[in-house]
């Protein structure tokens, strides 16, 4: 079936600016780390993808290495695009990253010039795209200098392959220095991608403070931990779960009694304040405003739908923190 764009697409989303830069993200953001591979079923992400962009979702977030097969989730979103939506590439904002194991040698994964240059052409080949909006470098790499880290994400943006540089998995220290490397380099930092959720709450210490002190946007991830803050597993680890699958990041030994107890009391305030669990763990993210998106995954058009709505309530009364703080402990 041919895909006709809802007219009402930029109706209900909130956008934010990404720290002090032009560019404004979606509140909520979605990543194809799993269920886009080509393990997984192509019209499904083809629906998901419909729906993000119906709901006004402009921002969409690669890596190479997504799949599986590593690389196979960008070989789909580029499928899609050309599809679907390549009439509206300009109100896209693609990002993809290198840093993780891709392919053989010693110029495969981590840091250097050589690897990040490769990679992201790499990307763009598997894409059909000229250009992608934001490249990141995936993780910290401590046998590279930082320098020439950051000069490769200076390069690529001077070859016109991204409009911005971003940074993930780095802590606090690190991003101060690669901010500042990227600063005198000319080419500013737009955001960091760290993971962030109820369960994993370590931006708090110290990196979300640095973010904002140098005007660099937020954009967590994982922060339903990889679905875990939802309904799915209170009643056991069903089947077409991550946990349940054979490829996801998610084991059923991370699904332990004291966590599932957790859950279900998080879930008992979600009732109350007239959320899904989802829905209460996202909005919990989007309360402080120095988070630009919170980048989510879904492998079903359902859960996005469910997810989305998490705009609509994020407020917390002081008596509701204190409750989840306590659970959290
Ligand atoms: N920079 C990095 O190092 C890094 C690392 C990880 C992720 N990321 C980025 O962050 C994105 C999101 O990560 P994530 O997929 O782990 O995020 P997540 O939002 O924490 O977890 C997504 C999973 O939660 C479940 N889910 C989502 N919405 C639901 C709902 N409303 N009700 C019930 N279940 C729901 C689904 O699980 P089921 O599949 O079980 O249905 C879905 O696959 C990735 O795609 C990627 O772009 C970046």
């Amino acid at each position: 079936m041919p895909y006709l764009p809802s007219s009402q697409r930029y109706q209900s989303m909130e956008y934010r600016r990404c720290g002090k830069s032009g560019i404004k993200l979606p509140a909520v953001s979605l990543g194809l780390w799993h269920n886009f591979g080509h393990v997984d079923n192509y019209e499904n992400c083809r629906r998901i993808i419909h729906l993000a962009f119906d709901s006004g979702i402009t921002h969409f977030d690669l890596a190479n290495n997504y799949g599986p097969p590593p690389g196979s989730a960008e070989e789909n979103f580029g499928k899609i695009l050309k599809q679907d939506l390549l009439g509206h590439r300009d109100e896209l904002i693609i990002s993809s990253k290198a840093g993780y194991y891709m392919w053989e040698g010693p110029y495969g994964e981590w840091g250097s010039k050589k690897y990040l240059v490769s990679s992201l052409d790499q990307s763009l080949k598997r894409m059909g795209l000229e250009y992608v909006d934001i490249f990141y470098h995936h993780r910290p790499d401590r046998e590279t200098p930082l320098e020439e880290i950051m000069s490769a994400l200076d390069l690529i943006v001077r070859q016109g392959k991204a409009l911005y540089v971003g940074i993930s998995n780095y802590k606090a220290e690190e991003a101060k220095a690669a901010i500042e490397i990227l600063k005198q380099l000319g080419t500013p930092c737009l955001i960091h991608q760290p993971k962030y959720s109820m369960f994993d709450r370590w931006v708090e210490g110290g990196l979300l403070d640095v973010l904002e002190q140098n005007g660099v946007g937020c954009i967590p991830f994982s922060p339903l931990a990889q679905g875990l803050l939802t309904n799915r597993y209170l009643n056991g680890i069903p089947d077409d779960s991550r946990a349940g699958k054979p490829d996801g990041f998610l084991k059923p030994e991370h699904i332990t009694e004291a966590r599932i107890q957790q859950i279900r009391r998080l879930n008992e305030i979600a009732k109350k304040r007239g959320q899904s669990l989802a829905q209460m763990a996202l909005s919990w993210i989007l309360k402080d405003k120095r988070i630009t998106s919170v980048l989510i995954g879904a492998s079903k058009p359902e859960q996005l739908s469910d997810s989305l709505q998490c705009l609509h309530n994020t407020e917390f009364a002081a008596n509701e923190l204190t409750e989840i703080d306590a659970i959290l402990k």
